[in-house]
């Protein structure tokens, strides 16, 4: 790849998991009556075409892993999970007296944290608590997110029987040192005996994160993660790139800069890890994720019909996101709301009777048209460009464009903007042509590219 491409690129650039990125929506909070009806007719809209998506935080963790940059809670004890499970389960019900008739429930994704900190039986009194007064879609996707240390057989079957598909499993590195330094322990073993019991019980979509350019990593620990990896065959890896925002995760900090590889050599990693994936079958459908080709997310990419939200590629395609939990962020197609972050706070303002919300953004037209063209780019790879479009442009963003299809990270044909197999790998950049707020003050608060 040609070096001064990366060079050129690797800035600090957003996910986009929304348009607009969370740290533009600001602190303030819309009215609540107007937040409600806004609820209410997008649900009303959106529900029976194509159903609701579910994201329920959970956001405690046994161990602190240094790197992390989750939301997350530490705590040994685990009497906190009956007053939590409590809350976000009020927290449901406001939502459902809001609505005129049962959700049809599309996707359910439990993150965290680490959503298996709570016990088994827990999780079940959470997953039946939520679908008592819901619809379970014919084409559902429940999924969850996993420690393979915490995270045990009764788990696996409890959730199977509640209708979840799929696991994701945090990998990050195998390497001892790297464990060492990032406090997390992690055998092959315990993945190898949690990702078979998995396959066993029923589980037909696993997926492994693995990060690249964490403290002390070399390019022989990713060669051997990855190989380990391999060898259970997760139908999805994402490989993701670590974000080192230390003024914002302080335990960050427990590691110094020389510990970290530097530009050139995350780099080094991150083409090692990519080329090594590539070999064992996995494809880059885009933004860090990796997909075995019998998956349904590749399926989904190759006929162009991949969505994305907060919960990172899916084939949903739902305009609902209700967010569930302390820091959870609901998309309502033209309204992004966050909770309080603060889990006590959050579950003292909740058990009051009170939405948790925090804060709240309304989408203006132009940024609505923006979150679909960002969209368009992340999920098939093509954007038609209108003469509408053009006009909301200056001419800086289009001649920025015209600069990457030099590049050959664009084709444009007949007013089609096409994103090469180079252009995937600088995918965030492309989307930032269009995001007005970052060409406008080019925050350097996101993670780098790469
Ligand atoms: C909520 S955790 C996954 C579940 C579980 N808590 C675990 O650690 O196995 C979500 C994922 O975010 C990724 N992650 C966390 N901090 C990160 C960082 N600083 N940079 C990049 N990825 C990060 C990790 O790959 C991690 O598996
Ligand atoms: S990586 Fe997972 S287990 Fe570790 S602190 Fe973050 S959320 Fe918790």
């Amino acid at each position: 790849m040609k070096e001064e491409l990366i060079r050129k690129y690797n800035v600090p650039v957003p996910r986009y998991t929304s348009y607009p990125t969370a740290p533009c929506w600001g602190d303030d909070l819309d009215d609540i009556n107007r937040i409600e009806q806004r609820i209410q007719t997008t649900f009303q809209e959106n529900n029976t075409k194509n159903g609701v998506s579910l994201y329920v935080h959970l956001p405690y963790c046994e161990s602190l892993c240094t790197f992390c940059a989750c939301t997350r809670v530490i705590m040994k004890n685990h009497n906190v999970e009956d007053r939590y499970i409590d809350a976000v389960l009020k927290e449901w019900q406001k939502y459902l007296n809001l609505f005129q008739e049962k959700p049809i429930i599309r996707e359910l994704h439990l993150g965290g944290g680490t959503p298996t900190f709570f016990s088994a039986e827990n999780l079940k009194r959470l997953i039946s608590g939520i679908l008592k007064e819901a619809v379970v879609h014919s084409a559902h996707e429940f999924s969850f997110e996993a420690h393979p240390g915490v995270t045990n057989r009764t788990h696996l079957e409890v959730l199977h029987e509640l209708g979840f598909n799929r696991v994701s499993f945090g990998i990050q590195d195998f390497d001892e040192k790297v464990q060492e330094t990032i406090n997390r322990k992690n055998d092959f073993q315990t993945v190898k005996e949690i990702t078979e019991a998995a396959r066993e019980i029923g589980y037909t979509s696993i997926n492994f994160d693995l990060v690249y350019g964490l403290p002390k990593q070399q390019l022989s620990s990713v060669e051997d993660s990855i190989r380990k990896v391999a060898k259970l065959r997760p139908e999805r890896i994402a490989f993701y790139s670590y974000a080192h925002v230390p003024w914002k995760m302080k335990m960050q900090r427990t590691f110094t800069e020389e510990d970290l590889p530097n530009n050139a050599a995350k780099r080094a990693l991150y083409e090692k890890g990519k080329e090594l994936l590539k070999a064992n079958g996995y494809f880059d459908i885009g933004l860090d994720h990796f997909s075995l080709k019998n998956d349904e997310l590749f399926k989904a990419y190759e006929e162009r019909r991949l969505h994305r939200n907060f919960m990172g590629y899916n084939t949903s395609h739902t305009q609902v996101l209700i967010g569930l939990g302390a820091s959870s962020i609901s998309d309502f197609d033209t309204m992004y709301i966050q909770n309080e972050k603060h889990v006590k706070n959050y579950e003292k303002t909740v058990e009051s009777g009170d939405w948790a919300y925090q804060r709240s953004y309304i989408l203006t037209d132009e940024d609505f048209l923006i979150k679909r063209a960002i969209l368009d780019i992340s999920c098939k790879r093509n954007l038609q460009l209108t003469e509408e479009f053009k006009q909301k442009f200056n001419d800086g963003a289009l001649m920025q464009l015209e600069e990457m299809e030099s590049e050959g990270l664009l084709d444009f044909q007949d007013n089609t903007l096409q994103v090469t197999d180079l252009g995937m790998v600088f995918l965030r950049n492309i989307c930032s042509v269009f995001d007005k707020n970052y060409t406008k003050n080019k925050p350097t608060t996101f993670s780098k590219s790469i």
